[in-house]
């Protein structure tokens, strides 16, 4: 089987205006270079994809909004769809992100309506898994992670899983600088890629790309990305910071 390529997604989260957005995207262009193995993306707010895509559009990087609605328009009120997406120049929509599912009540089902949205219109998209502490502590999290799976991707095909990039992003390791040891992150992407063979089919598991994200930084990515089922990172506060997120995009095995 061909390697799967790397993705390496900067999540900028509610951070940034027009100006250092902009700024930020210019000077992360700098560390993006012919890269043949490796994706770059990044995620900026809804309010300036446009002007992101705009600085980026002569690079390698990709623009991804950072959740996305399933209806292309309507009365929903505070969404944002795949076409305006698209419009905006992205290909790329993140859903899931465990901030949508805890600070703002995002369900599994709602969760598993924005993906097939996004695949719908032709983005590809960003699916993000993970399981609390609590849930890890009490040896629930492999149960939770297996449930966030089936629910979210109810539906989903396994054509269709050609455009689907799952992310794991353990609760506990998100902002918190705490992040999981290679040996827990390569044990739990192994299951996730198991998971994905027992709902479709191995050709699909060996596809899919499985992402970590949870404080990963510029000391830790190469040890992560070694790991067999690690396939990119999704970075949040790093990506803020062009130097760190430079290094992270140019992870070395
Ligand atoms: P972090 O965020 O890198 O700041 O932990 C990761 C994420 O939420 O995607």
């Amino acid at each position: 089987m061909a390697k799967r390529k790397a993705m390496i997604a900067g999540n900028w989260k509610m951070h940034t205006t027009v100006v250092d957005g902009c700024q930020l995207a210019v000077d992360v262009a700098k560390f993006c270079t012919g890269f043949e193995d490796r994706e770059v993306l990044i995620a900026p707010p809804f309010t300036i994809l446009s002007e992101v895509s705009h600085v980026v559009k002569e690079t390698e990087i990709l623009i991804g909004s950072q959740n996305v609605c399933w209806e292309e328009k309507g009365a929903f009120t505070g969404e944002i769809s795949p076409a305006m997406v698209k419009d905006a120049g992205g290909t790329v929509a993140i859903v899931g992100h465990s901030e949508r599912r805890q600070i703002f009540a995002e369900s599994d089902d709602l969760v598993n309506r924005r993906l097939k949205g996004g695949l719908a219109s032709g983005l590809l998209m960003i699916f993000c898994i993970g399981e609390t502490l609590k849930e890890r502590d009490d040896g629930r999290a492999f149960a939770v992670l297996a449930d966030q799976l089936r629910k979210g991707l109810h539906g989903i095909s396994p054509k269709s899983m050609e455009k689907v990039v799952v992310a794991y992003e353990p609760v506990w390791a998100i902002g918190t600088g705490k992040t999981a040891t290679k040996e827990q992150a390569q044990e739990t992407h192994a299951f996730i890629r198991g998971f994905l063979e027992e709902i479709y089919e191995k050709n699909v598991a060996e596809q899919t790309r499985i992402l970590y994200g949870g404080s990963v930084k510029p000391d830790n990515v190469d040890a992560l990305m070694s790991q067999a089922d690690i396939d990119g990172a999704l970075v949040g506060g790093a990506a803020l910071d062009a130097e760190s997120f430079g290094r992270i995009i140019n992870f070395t095995l």
